[in-house]
């Protein structure tokens, strides 16, 4: 029943922070994926929990067992390295019917879970070759096999999938989650793919540079971000910066985005002003007049015609793609910004690149961020 909790993990190499005052729940029989960009410290993290690595700060429990200072073996963990590890001098067989040897089971117990596994992820006919005889791709599935194997409650998976084609990776992936939901582990598994994430996790921890940014599930993390990192890491989203022009009555607000008219006359302002405004949702009043905004929308989100203007920012098609069952238009706003919009493949109506069209933006599909006082390039950054 292995429920995980890390403590105020800080981990320091010399002047570089792996990680930085990590804290995180982990519920017994969850499936937690650990997301962020390359050397964020998401090996860092399984590194620590594993007790391959030592913290600079901080603790690791184990169903409530402080395991700080305590051997890996002693964990009783399955690791899937990120850097495939086969005993190099031992047969596909042999790697992965390790640790139910070394944990003294029944023979024929020992044989049956490492021929399951080793059918799970296609190996078993492959039982006799050495390390040096397989692929990239193939040692990681022994590696998986064997981690399967060791009969622990509590996997950890560390780009398990990383060397595998779409295909393979797409099937072992769905696999992985029924076994280990099936058997009632606690999974924490690693990854930068965020599709992979996306589609497996109960919950998702989002890392940047050291820290964790957010812990949810995937659905919130996709519909209601908390952050702009968030919203920019996970599919795909537009960001218009603007300020609040006026605040209306109930929650609506409205703000105007894009750079001001050059020509200064009051005219131009309000013309500019018109031609630049969103309507956007404000609960509880949280933007008063002058704030800066930035508004996230998904390119699903919007869509584009040639009459409706209620809600609407006028543009032009730059670019459009087929994607199979939709479209994705690139649109370059008279605000300035450009937008992705993506269009149902079925929509009977196709737009063509030069055409002028309008945006429309339905104020309970925007969310709105404060402006960031780092700036909103900064912010988004994967560093
Ligand atoms: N042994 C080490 N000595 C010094 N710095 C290290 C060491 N291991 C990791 N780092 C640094 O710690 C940071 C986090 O590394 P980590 O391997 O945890 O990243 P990651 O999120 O797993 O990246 P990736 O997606 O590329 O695997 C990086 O800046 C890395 O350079
Ligand atoms: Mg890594």
């Amino acid at each position: 029943m292995p429920e995980i909790e890390l403590r105020g993990i800080t981990k320091r190499f010399g002047k570089v922070t792996a990680a930085e005052n990590i804290n995180l729940k982990i519920r017994d029989g969850e499936y937690v994926t650990v997301l962020g960009p390359s050397g964020c410290g998401k090996t860092t993290l399984v590194k620590i929990l594993s007790g391959i690595w030592e913290p600079t700060e901080g603790d690791c429990f184990i169903d409530g067992r402080k395991v700080t200072g305590i051997p890996t073996y002693e964990r009783d963990l399955g690791y899937i390295f990120q850097n495939i590890a086969l005993f190099p001098h031992m047969t596909v067989w042999q790697n992965a019917n390790y640790a139910p040897i070394v944990k003294d089971w029944d023979r024929e117990e020992a044989d049956k879970v490492t021929t399951e596994s080793l059918e799970l992820v296609k190996s078993l006919r492959r039982k006799g070759f050495k390390p040096f005889e397989l692929s990239g791709g193939e040692k990681q599935k022994v590696g998986i096999a064997r981690a399967l194997c060791a009969g622990s409650k509590l996997l950890i998976l560390d780009e398990p999938l990383s060397a595998l084609d779409a295909r393979v990776r797409l099937e072992l992936r769905y696999e992985i989650k029924r076994l280990v939901k099936e058997r009632g582990l606690t999974a924490i598994h690693v990854t930068h793919d965020q599709e992979e994430a996306m589609s497996t996790s109960d919950r998702i921890v989002l890392m940047r540079a050291g820290r964790i940014v957010e812990v949810e599930t995937p659905e919130n993390l996709y519909n209601r971000p908390k952050n702009l990192f968030t919203a920019n890491f996970i599919g795909e989203a537009n960001f218009i910066e603007g300020s609040i022009l006026q605040c209306g009555t109930g929650e609506i607000a409205e703000c105007k985005t894009g750079p001001l008219s050059e020509c200064g006359s009051d005219e131009c302002i309000m013309e500019t002003r018109h031609k630049h405004r969103l309507v956007i949702k404000n609960p509880a009043g949280q933007f008063k007049v002058g704030h800066g905004v930035v508004v996230m929308v998904r390119p699903e989100n919007l869509s584009i015609s040639h009459d409706e203007k209620e809600h609407s920012l006028e543009g032009r098609i730059t670019d459009k793609i087929f994607m199979g069952s939709f479209i994705r238009y690139r649109v370059g706003l008279v605000t300035d910004d450009t937008v992705l919009v993506e269009v149902p493949e079925a929509d009977d109506k196709i737009f063509n690149i030069g055409e002028k069209v309008n945006v429309k933006f339905r104020p309970k599909k925007l969310l709105v961020y404060p402006q960031p006082m780092e700036g909103l390039k900064e912010v988004l950054s994967l560093e």
